[in-house]
């Protein structure tokens, strides 16, 4: 199963205000058939003030006007359905946006009233309460706690806010909580939608009594999300919570599917989350994570479908989302990400793929008067965010906004991606968007199972035989900046650069994947 990540604000904008919406998506339903992708994940669609770009949840059970309405949403699903694709949507049951009614009740209400005991309201430290209770940082920078004002005027008690100051976390421990996300579950699954991407998966419950960090000395060289062994990531507790949303999920007809976006690098700890009872699938982060090397693609691999296999779940294969830098600036040219991408789509289990990747699209550094993620303001200028990876689609044309949009794109996009646009990649045989429509139409025809390695190859190069009846797939992919020849028998199936192959002998030119089909 390959799932198409569509981050709705920068995918196509059907009413013409700058913004991707659910009309924009529907327009598109037949490319994707196209392209050849079994399932859409959509970023969150739900009421929000948009400060994290709709991670900020307001109302988990309505559609922000920004992106249409529920009808829109129902005639996705539908037209999704129609043409064989299925539809996941954004779960986010970590925080709330402070303007969620939930949070409005509780400024309002008392210190240890119901109302406050829904997030992680606590008394400050120090004289007067004037220090955060715990040490805990916000991930996108500055403290993680927020402090409020009372009702009668006076700075009162502290909140805590993983992420941005307007979202608050919930506190798990609390009944409501688990009900209302439970109300949630239903409230969509009910409407057709056939799962949801779990957002922070790992999050949600913290360590009891919130004690101080002490694994913060080692963040210091902490990407998005930091190591392992924080009191607010990955605690125990967490695992009751997909058990109960597991049985709801089993309890309605068709494959609903739950996939957590996981940031815990133990692979035995990560799989843990995907044992029988609890979510289907996680994120693989790993290779998303490593360099373009063959040592480290393999150890990876290896890694997360070892533990993966020991639970009896698939690993879910990723390399780029929302939130990190596009592959073809990470790894250092559309080379690389063509190749990277490739053998990403010859791997066993389930594949999901970025939005734009298809197309090659490179990183934009976007200007900082036109930067919109927050990670920018609060780390005070210093971490330039994650825009660069979110800039709206070409879809045709020569000049922005590319057939995005009739309007001004809510992100620039770069004067020179005319050649980039899916119109402009569709009939270049050449073309990324075709090499990528290629691997998708020969993965289709791969039976499931695992892989099996090719020994004894030159540095920096990697194989593997996806084995099964129908149509074997052996994928070499040179991960070196230098050329590299490989004895290998069979015909040539999709290569991401133009080589040189004579039914034995594999000329790889630097960083470049073949597929081949075994002789005979
Ligand atoms: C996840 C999302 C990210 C968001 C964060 C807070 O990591 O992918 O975009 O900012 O959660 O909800």
């Amino acid at each position: 199963m390959v799932t198409y990540q569509i981050y709705v604000r920068s995918f196509a904008d059907g009413d013409g205000d700058g913004v991707g919406d659910l009309r924009g998506v529907a327009s598109h339903l037949d490319d994707l058939v196209t392209l050849g992708v079994d399932a859409l994940w959509l970023t969150p669609i739900y009421a929000s003030p948009q400060e994290d770009h709709g991670y900020d949840v307001a109302d988990p059970r309505a559609v922000d006007p920004l992106f249409g309405d529920l009808a829109d949403l129902d005639a996705l699903v539908s037209g999704a359905h129609r043409r064989g694709l299925r539809l996941l949507l954004d779960l986010v049951p970590n925080h709330t946006s402070a303007a969620h009614a939930w949070f409005q009740a509780a400024l309002a209400a008392a210190p240890g009233s119901p109302e406050r005991a829904r997030y992680l309201f606590r008394d400050g430290r120090g004289a007067g309460g004037a220090n955060p209770p715990n040490d805990w940082v916000s991930l996108f920078g500055g403290p993680a706690w927020e402090r409020v004002r009372e009702s009668d005027g006076r700075p009162g008690q502290w909140y805590l806010h993983l992420f941005a100051p307007g979202q608050p976390d919930l506190d798990w421990s609390n009944s409501d909580v688990g009900d209302d996300a439970e109300a949630t579950l239903r409230f969509w699954l009910d409407r057709g939608v056939d799962g949801f991407r779990v957002d922070v998966a790992h999050g949600l419950v913290k360590a009891e009594g919130l004690p101080d960090d002490d694994t913060a000395a080692r963040r210091a060289d902490a990407t998005f999300f930091p190591v392992e062994g924080a009191p607010m990531w990955d605690q125990p507790g967490v695992h009751d919570i997909y058990r109960r949303w597991r049985s709801v999920l089993d309890s309605y007809d068709g494959d609903r599917c739950l996939v957590g976006e996981l940031w815990v690098r133990d692979p035995d700890r990560h799989a843990s989350y995907v044992r029988p009872d609890e979510l289907h699938l996680a994120f693989a982060f790993p290779l998303l994570e490593a360099p373009l090397d063959a040592g480290a693609w393999r150890a990876a691999i290896t890694a997360s479908l070892a533990a993966t296999v020991a639970v009896g779940s698939p690993a879910t294969w990723v390399l780029g989302n929302h939130d990190v830098v596009r592959i073809a600036t990470r790894l250092g040219g559309l080379d690389a990400a063509r190749a990277a991408t490739l053998a990403l789509l010859a791997l066993p289990g389930p594949v999901f793929l970025y939005q734009g990747d298809e197309l090659g699209l490179p990183g934009v550094t976007v200007a900082p008067d036109a930067r919109q993620d927050p990670i920018w303001e609060r780390s005070g200028h210093t971490v330039i965010g994650r825009d660069g990876c979110r800039v709206p689609l070409p879809w045709s044309g020569e000049a922005p906004p590319y057939g995005f949009s009739t309007g001004t794109p809510w992100l620039p996009q770069p004067g020179d991606w005319g050649d980039l646009t899916a119109v402009a990649q569709a009939t270049d045989p050449l073309s990324t968007l075709v090499l990528v429509r290629g691997a998708l139409a020969v993965r289709r025809a791969l039976l499931g199972g695992g892989l099996t390695w090719r020994e004894g190859m030159p540095a920096g190069v990697l194989a593997f035989d996806r084995p099964g009846g129908g149509a074997p797939v052996t994928c070499v992919l040179n991960t070196a900046t230098t050329a590299a020849t490989v004895d290998v028998a069979g015909r040539l199936v999709l290569a991401s650069t133009p080589v040189r192959y004579d039914g034995a002998s594999l000329a790889l030119p630097p960083r470049s994947c073949v597929w081949l089909s075994p002789a005979g």
